[in-house]
């Protein structure tokens, strides 16, 4: 086995032998609980919650090795952490797994129209910007918009409806066709 192989396994058995955080808290702010049907794996997780921030967490469940090793994994990385970092976390972990959403947060995608077959005049600028997360999840977060020819004016924006529509085919490349894109994204959040 490479390297990177050696560590994954590494890692997975420490966390299995000795998960962090296993248990249940007394006075949970917040408690969730969830099962994989196809595998049998079970967890359910209770938080302490202060302000914004997860102070504490306790997970309990029953599953394989790999699930086990997650659950203590997870806990170790969101405590302590803001509910917005949390959300960062969990996207990126996302992406990761799924191949989804791979665009970060801020992310401006312009796209020039033009008026004639020579493509010499533009017509107008088709757009989309990547919003907070929960903007429009349906979507993969992204707003839509236009501006004229100069560039300068924004004729539309929002959930745009018609793109919407089209855009949606590309669901497994985060809504961008990537046909017209020079640059790869950064996937590094
Ligand atoms: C008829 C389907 C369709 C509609 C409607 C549509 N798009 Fe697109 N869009 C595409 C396709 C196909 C591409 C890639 C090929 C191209 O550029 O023509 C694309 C490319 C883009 C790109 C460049 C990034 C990429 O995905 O390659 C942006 C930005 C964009 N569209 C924004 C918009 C906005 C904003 C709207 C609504 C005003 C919109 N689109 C409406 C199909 C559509």
């Amino acid at each position: 086995m490479n390297d990177l192989g050696d560590l994954y396994q590494e890692i997975i058995l420490d966390h299995y032998k000795k998960p962090r955080n296993a248990g249940r808290l007394e006075e949970p702010t917040c408690s969730a609980s969830g099962d994989n049907p196809l595998c049998g794996d079970k967890i359910s997780i209770t938080v302490k919650k202060s302000g914004d921030t997860v102070e504490d967490i306790r997970w309990k469940g029953a599953g394989c090795a790999i699930s086990t090793a997650s659950a203590s994994l997870m806990s170790e990385a969101i405590k302590g952490k803001s509910e917005s970092d949390i959300h960062r976390l969990f996207d990126k972990f996302h992406a990761m797994v799924t191949g989804k959403g791979i665009y970060p947060e801020g992310t401006v995608i312009l796209k020039q129209k033009f008026f004639d077959a020579a493509g010499t005049k533009t017509d107008f600028y088709t757009g989309m910007r990547k919003r907070e997360w929960g903007y429009n999840p349906e979507l993969g977060d992204w707003e839509f918009f236009t501006l004229d020819s100069g560039g300068l004016t924004v004729t539309a924006r929002g959930k745009i409806e018609s793109c919407m529509d089209c855009h949606s085919k590309y669901k497994t490349t985060d809504f961008v066709s990537r046909r017209y894109l020079a640059t790869k994204p950064d996937t590094e959040r």
